[in-house]
């Protein structure tokens, strides 16, 4: 998949303000400053698309971006920013969670997972809060540029081992850097078979 066009349409804290033309959307998913958004810009070769930060929490609405006219890509902010209160971060988390459970058109949700770090109870937690409802999606590592390619491979080889320790089954996993772009035509291409079938509204 080409990425010709992508463009911002609107910002959210609630779902049923999302755009209402149904057609496929993906969302990214993970914990504050995992490079959700940075990942959207790659993808679509547009740097200044989604707003990007060193600083964590930066991202705070869902907000959706159309590509080649299609189907949406859609941001949400991050959870578990250690530095926001315990009623900011609940507020957060109850707006991802409103969107993911009620956003019929949402095909497939990217969760990141920054590939340098061992496997962290928040990030499980979501994982089994997404079996638990049935939620598709796959896992998506993050700034593997940040380690060797050795390291890269064992990194996420070994997180993903310590998953089939609870998990039957891995869902899809792709392994990406914002900075060298890898994972992009995987992730593109994942996107565009997803594309192909037609729209499963509940
Ligand atoms: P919130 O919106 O705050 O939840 O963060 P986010 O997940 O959208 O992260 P964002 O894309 O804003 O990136 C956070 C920081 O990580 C920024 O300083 C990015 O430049 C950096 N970053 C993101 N992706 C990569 C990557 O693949 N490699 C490297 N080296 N840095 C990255
Ligand atoms: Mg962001």
């Amino acid at each position: 998949m080409i990425v010709n066009t992508a463009r911002f349409v609107v910002s959210n804290s609630d779902f049923k303000k999302c755009p209402t033309d149904m057609r496929h959307e993906f969302a990214f998913i993970g914990r504050s400053n995992v490079g959700k958004s940075s990942l959207i810009n790659m993808l679509t070769g547009n740097k200044g698309l989604a707003q990007t930060s060193s600083t964590p929490g930066k991202t705070l609405l869902i907000n959706h971006f159309l590509i080649n006219d299609q189907w949406y890509l859609v941001d949400l902010p991050g959870y578990g920013y250690a530095q926001r209160s315990k009623e900011g971060r609940k507020e957060i988390l109850r707006i991802i969670k409103e969107y993911i459970l009620n956003r019929e058109q949402m095909t497939c949700l990217f969760l990141l997972i920054d590939g340098r770090h061992k496997p962290q109870k928040i990030d499980l937690e979501f994982m089994e809060w997404l079996g638990e409802n049935g939620i598709p999606f796959c896992i998506v590592f993050t700034k593997l540029d940040k380690l060797s390619s050795s390291a890269a491979k064992s990194a996420t080889a070994s997180y993903c081992a310590q998953l089939l320790d609870t998990w039957e089954e891995l869902p899809p996993v792709f392994r990406t850097s914002s900075v060298d772009r890898r994972g992009k035509t995987e992730l593109l291409d994942y996107i565009e078979q997803l594309c192909a079938l037609p729209l499963q509204a509940d």
